[in-house]
């Protein structure tokens, strides 16, 4: 879908922003690309719609060249978010929305139905906001209208750079959650540029980790967490790996790998379900006053009663 094969960028000062990175990234794959300020993260993104040309190497999208797509194809296939939203501020959320449908010489009819769909799709009323300046909508609401401009051709492509980077934590939590949501929905390819781990372990299906321009791994997350390829990865991804780890698997994996003991009855205490994260699972095991805790199984009946015993077996199991 879209494959980098050693690809390197020098800019006209000398600076090598990205160095021989090689990278294949399957069709409808969410991929983060995570580093420090200045690893070359924007660079990279930037060089698959050919804002910035590569100095080496080459970059295909579903099988052709980047540089054999004309400006219109381009349009087409790739949706672009930039790292602050980029609105125009003198155009209504509408034509905002609609600026590449427009160029595209898309119908009145057509655009019409394509903007009401997208303001659905994240959750903005479209006759209440159609006739609205960017600057009346919150931070938050303004990064929802970024998304819906990349996704307004319906590019089988997303590259977004740090989309939500300007919000608090509570409003980018949500609008990740949101963005999950529909991108379960429309699967479309996306190359998302981020520096907080946080955000990548809970979006990325893979993440691309760099520093200076190199790749030091491309991997899952929980890769990552549990096999840091080197010593900057581990200290990327921080000493609480471990528990950030546990909120990237459930119930259902825990009981996969370990042999759980039947419990009699679960009355006193608390059962937890197939989808609920084993971090969560800890915090109850970890409380002053804690319940006893029992999953539920799917022949019926409960296991348990889980200890903290049993999450320490598990790590150790993740991380062998
Ligand atoms: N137009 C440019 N001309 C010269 N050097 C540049 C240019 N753009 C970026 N660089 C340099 O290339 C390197 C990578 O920059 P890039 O913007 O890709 O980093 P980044 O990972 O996106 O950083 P941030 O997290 O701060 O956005 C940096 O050393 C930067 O100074
Ligand atoms: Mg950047």
């Amino acid at each position: 879908m879209i494959e980098f094969t050693n690809v390197s960028k020098t800019y006209p000062g000398g600076v090598k922003a990205i160095d021989d990175i090689s990278l294949s990234i399957g069709h409808g794959e969410f991929v983060v690309l995570l580093g420090p300020s200045g690893c070359g993260k924007t660079t990279l993104l930037r060089m698959v719609n050919q804002l910035e040309e590569l100095t080496e190497g080459e970059i295909a999208v579903e099988g052709s060249s980047i540089h054999d797509l004309n400006k219109i194809d381009m349009r087409r296939n790739i949706g672009y978010v930039i790292q602050s939203n980029g609105l125009f501020p003198n155009m209504t959320i509408e034509d905002n929305v609609m600026v590449v449908p427009a160029m595209l010489g898309w119908s009145k009819e057509k655009k019409k139905e394509r903007f009401e769909y997208l303001m659905n799709l994240i959750g903005m009323p479209p006759e209440t906001y159609r006739k609205n300046f960017p600057h009346e909508l919150s931070g938050g609401q303004q990064q929802r209208i970024g998304v819906a401009r990349a996704l307004a051709a319906d590019p089988p492509v997303m590259l977004m750079d740090e989309p939500f980077g300007a919000l608090d934590p509570i409003i980018r939590a949500r609008i990740q959650e949101e963005f999950l949501d529909i991108q379960r929905t429309l699967k479309k390819t996306i190359l998302f540029v981020s520096h907080d781990i946080d955000e990548a372990i809970k979006l990325a299906d893979r993440i691309v980790l760099l520093k200076d321009g190199k790749l030091q791994q491309f991997d899952r997350p929980e890769e990552l967490l549990n096999r840091p390829a080197n010593e900057f990865v581990s200290e990327f991804v921080g000493e609480d790996s471990v528990l950030k780890s546990l909120s990237l698997y459930q119930v259902q994996d825990m009981k996969a790998k370990l042999t759980l003991p039947e419990a009699s009855d679960g009355l006193d205490g608390t059962v937890f379900k197939h989808g609920d994260s084993l971090r969560y699972v800890l915090s109850h095991l970890l409380h002053p006053t804690p319940k006893p805790v029992y999953f539920e199984r799917q022949e019926g009946g409960l296991a348990g009663p889980i200890s903290v015993a049993h999450i320490e077996a598990f790590v150790r199991e993740m991380t062998a």
